[in-house]
């Protein structure tokens, strides 16, 4: 399948032990990076010398780490020099991993050190992600309970579980190791960032979602970003076992997206927008046609009918850019049942509105912004923003009637996620757009372990769509809206 480099001629004499596997594209090039000789004990302290004093402090276990990253740095350069790289993509997993062990097994034995089992196959693993993964992300990417993985610098690794942020004590090596691993993910997707083009959105291999930004307009380091993608999407029950919403909502929800009102999904950065729209297009019949438009494909609709966009950003020369705007206005000729949009940011929500206006109804889209009035001011700010030459109340009356229901989602400080409003639209009076919520969170306060104590009501308001929902079959018992005292 693939094989180890010869060493040169002048290489340790264990080289000459190493059988290259596979002998094909065996040509001599570690030439410009010689192996370095054999060193006792843990080789080379070169990046950060330790005292013997400090070595016998109490922090054992860091030092442990810092050895072992040491030793990982070396046995990747090593491996480096010694793997067939041409070869590597048709490598089994199996048959990698045995010829890193391989070569890493020798590299220990000429360096002298001596590992216990468990710490060399956590450094096996990590010199496998080294080399064919992401890393020190890699773990992190593996772990289903982290949904967010935030990078601050080499040195900075938070994750996000449960709606809680928490620092790792994973680190890369510096700013150098950082950056190879994100030219690893943005040139695997055609991309490049550097000085010039400091930052940049990618898809991983396995779908996650990642943005990046490099120094100098990063100041301590890159920053990236990476939103996990969820195998397994949380689905209406899901959401509402974990409290996200209530059921009389999950009914009322049905209703809406059945009898196909158009609904914005409005919320904050990470307050599950996203997950909410995928949830609420399960009730979309089958029988209908859905056309989706993403700038990174997250959504995953059940629907047997439904065809899936991406926008695409610019090549190096500029060329070839395809916006979510140029997407939607394409997919208004792919005849359509709805469109969903995954989120609306710029000037494709001209496009959105007139569709959600003109027989594309049942139409869904997310926007970013705090509550509900916010999220309708966002939607005229970008018709302004598009360059679109229009009284304020002409705006007004066409984002009136093109839209029906805000489902407001929201991350509360306890890192819970929840349906804080459903509002619906219903018409203009005068110069406003006029607005009735029908349920509602109420924070009634906070337990003594910070998570927030409060409740989902009805406003006692009656929906607007009561008589659609009827006429559509959806009977929903008048009970729901009546609020708790
Ligand atoms: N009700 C919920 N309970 C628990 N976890 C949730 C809930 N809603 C969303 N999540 C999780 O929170 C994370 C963020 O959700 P999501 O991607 O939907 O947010 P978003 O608002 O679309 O974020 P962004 O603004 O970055 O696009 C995901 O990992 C998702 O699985
Ligand atoms: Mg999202």
């Amino acid at each position: 399948m693939f094989s180890r480099f010869k060493k040169p001629e002048g290489g340790t004499p264990k080289a000459a032990t190493m059988a290259p596997v596979g002998a094909a594209n065996a040509a001599p090039k570690s030439v410009a990076q010689p192996a370095k000789p054999a060193t006792p004990g843990l080789a080379p302290a070169r990046n950060a010398p330790r005292a013997p004093a400090e070595a016998a402090a109490a922090d054992k276990e860091r030092k442990r780490k810092d050895r072992l990253q040491e030793l990982k740095v070396e046995l990747h350069k090593r491996l480096l020099e010694n793997l067939n790289l041409a070869a590597l993509e048709k490598a089994t997993e199996s048959n990698l991993k045995a010829e890193i062990a391989a070569i890493s097994a020798e590299a220990l034995d000429e360096m002298a050190v001596a590992l216990n089992a468990q710490d060399r196959a956590t450094l096996n693993q990590e010199l496998y992600d080294e080399v064919m993964g992401l890393g020190p992300l890699e773990p992190l990417l593996k772990d289903e309970t982290v949904s967010d993985i935030l990078v601050n610098g080499p040195q900075r690794i938070f994750v996000e579980r449960g709606g809680k942020l928490t620092l790792t004590d994973i680190t890369f090596k510096d700013e150098r190791h950082l950056l190879r691993i994100i030219d690893k993910i943005v040139s695997a997707v055609g991309r490049r960032v550097d000085e010039s083009n400091p930052y940049c959105d990618a898809r991983l291999a396995d779908g996650s979602r990642f943005n990046c930004m490099v120094p100098p307009v990063a100041v301590d380091g890159s920053l990236v970003s990476i939103r996990k993608f969820k195998k397994e999407k949380l689905g209406i029950n899901d959401l509402v076992k974990f409290g996200a919403f209530t059921e009389e909502m999950a009914l009322y929800l049905e209703a809406a997206v059945s009898t196909r009102l158009n609904v914005i999904v409005s919320g904050g950065t990470g307050s599950g927008k996203t997950t909410t729209l995928n949830a609420l297009s399960s009730f979309i019949d089958n029988t209908e046609r859905v056309l989706t438009i993403e700038d990174t494909a997250e959504l995953q609709l059940q629907q047997i009918h439904v065809g899936r966009m991406e926008s695409r950003p610019a090549n190096v020369e500029g060329k070839g850019a395809v916006t979510q705007r140029d997407c939607l206005r394409n997919a208004l000729r792919m005849r359509p049942d709805r469109i969903i949009v995954g989120e609306t940011r710029g000037e494709e929500v001209i496009d959105m509105l007139q569709a959600m206006n003109t027989g594309h109804d049942g139409s869904m889209t997310t926007i970013h912004a705090n509550n509900p009035r916010d999220g309708i001011s966002r939607l005229e700010n970008m018709v302004a923003m598009a360059g679109i030459e229009m009284p304020l109340k002409a705006v007004r009356s066409q984002i009136a009637s093109a839209v029906n229901l805000i489902v407001q989602a929201s991350r509360l400080q306890d890192g819970s996620r929840r349906m804080i409003s459903i509002t619906e639209i219903t018409g203009m009076e005068g110069e406003v757009i006029s607005m009735q919520e029908i349920f509602r969170y109420e924070r009634l306060g906070m337990a003594p372990d910070g998570k927030i104590i409060g409740r989902f009501n009805a406003t006692g308001v009656r929906s607007h769509y009561s008589e659609r929902f009827k006429q559509w079959g959806f009977n929903l018992p008048p009970s729901i809206y009546e609020p708790i005292a």
